[in-house]
């Protein structure tokens, strides 16, 4: 890695724990890590790298109106759904894909201080499987991150590994 993709990743990676890292250290978000996501990425290393993609995106497009802090957090708790989705539940059913952004929103919102801007993000985070359309650019960033990862996690490795160990050590 080039000296200066170094730095813009550290800032990212700052930003996350900046904004997030009580999520990151709670028992709840730490319980993420036993859940497996895509491929061999944990629910907990997927939203952590979501969150930084979100940041990235927001570089790249140069954008300067958004919420970091609910943008972040958001990320963070979007798949906050506590179970493991490989494993059928006969109470839970069938249909993770369209149920789990509602029930990650629920947990949420019991075991942190949820905002409505959060809230948004995180229940709509699978349109247009859900098809509630997003109303605020932090969730359509957040889908965008959240597809851009979700392929790299299922076909090679996770965006942002190289810092998800390090940004856990600071959280
Ligand atoms: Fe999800
Ligand atoms: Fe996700």
């Amino acid at each position: 890695m080039t000296a200066r993709k170094q730095r813009r990743v550290k800032a990212i990676a700052d930003d996350v724990i900046k904004y997030g890292a009580d999520v990151i250290d709670s028992e709840g978000h730490k319980s993420c890590a036993k859940y497996i996501q895509h491929g061999d990425t944990s629910v907990q290393d997927h939203t952590i790298s979501v969150a930084c993609v979100c940041l990235k995106i927001t570089k790249i497009l140069h954008l300067k109106k958004f919420d970091r802090y609910d943008l972040v957090r958001g990320a963070l708790l979007h798949d906050y759904f506590l179970y493991d989705w490989h494993i059928y539940d006969p109470e839970r059913g069938h249909g993770h894909g369209f149920k789990h952004a509602s029930i990650a929103a629920k947990n949420a919102a019991e075991d942190f201080s949820v905002t409505p801007l959060m809230a948004e993000m995180i229940k709509k985070h699978m349109w247009p499987l859900n098809l509630a359309l997003p109303l605020h650019r932090e969730a359509y960033i957040l889908i965008l991150a959240d597809k851009v990862c979700s392929l790299r996690e299922t076909f090679g490795k996770p965006y942002y590994y190289m810092v998800l160990n390090e940004i856990k050590g600071k959280a």
